[in-house]
């Protein structure tokens, strides 16, 4: 079963930021590690779905030329907002996905603690909608908590093997720690390997 809504609406109503992801050495640590694992150093467009309270948005909206980043509550949306006030080239948006997906194509889009709320046919769905939207050559980032929690459908580990299965998408990178798994892939339909950055910048 997907998550209902009610979950995220009690949630937020009990907290601004629920899962105090502005507070913890642990996020912060994670989030850098996130922008730190991007293929290239700047994105045209990126699509961020389930912002929360926009802590990775503003990290994301530094290697961004343009940035949507949308939550399915209202007050996630309106805590985003706040967050990239500064930030013309950032739009915040509410979105409940699968139901509401972008129209546009994008050079990167980033699934960070999302997938797991959704059962496995709808995490299929949305990695299908991120691949199809995703630009050949572009990335999707997923990044997701690999200890078992009762709302959670799935790990972080359990979502990197299901990406591998997707045909247009590549892996690039992985990375496996104690309490979450990180996946860059490269949306590419050329049989070689994916670009690497030293190949992309002729070093190998
Ligand atoms: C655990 S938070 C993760 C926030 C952020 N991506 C991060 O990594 O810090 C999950 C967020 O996804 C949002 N969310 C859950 N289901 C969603 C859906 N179907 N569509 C859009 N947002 C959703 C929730 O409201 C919540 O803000």
């Amino acid at each position: 079963m997907n998550t209902p809504a009610s979950y995220f609406d009690r949630q937020y109503a009990d907290a601004a930021d629920p899962w105090r992801l502005a507070e913890r050495w642990y996020d912060r640590r994670k989030y850098n590690l996130t922008v730190a694992a991007l293929p290239h150093p700047r994105y045209l467009s990126a699509f961020e779905p389930g912002c929360s309270v926009g802590v990775l948005t503003g990290l994301l909206a530094a290697r961004c030329d343009r940035l949507l980043s949308t939550d399915r509550v209202p007050s996630a949306v309106e805590a985003t907002t706040q967050r990239t006030a500064n930030a013309d080239h950032v739009t915040v948006r509410q979105m409940t996905v699968p139901e509401q997906w972008p129209e546009e194509s994008f050079d990167l889009v980033v699934l960070s603690e999302l997938l797991y709320y959704f059962n496995s046919a709808t995490r299929t769905q949305l990695l299908n909608q991120s691949a199809e939207s995703l630009e050949e050559g572009g990335h999707l980032v997923t990044v997701h908590w690999n200890h078992s929690v009762a709302e959670h459908t799935c790990t972080g580990r359990d979502i990197a093997e299901s990406l591998d299965m997707v045909p247009e998408l590549k892996r690039l990178a992985r990375y496996d720690d104690p309490d979450f798994t990180l996946t860059v892939h490269e949306h590419s339909r050329d049989a070689g390997p994916a670009l690497s950055p030293a190949r992309a910048e002729g070093l190998a």
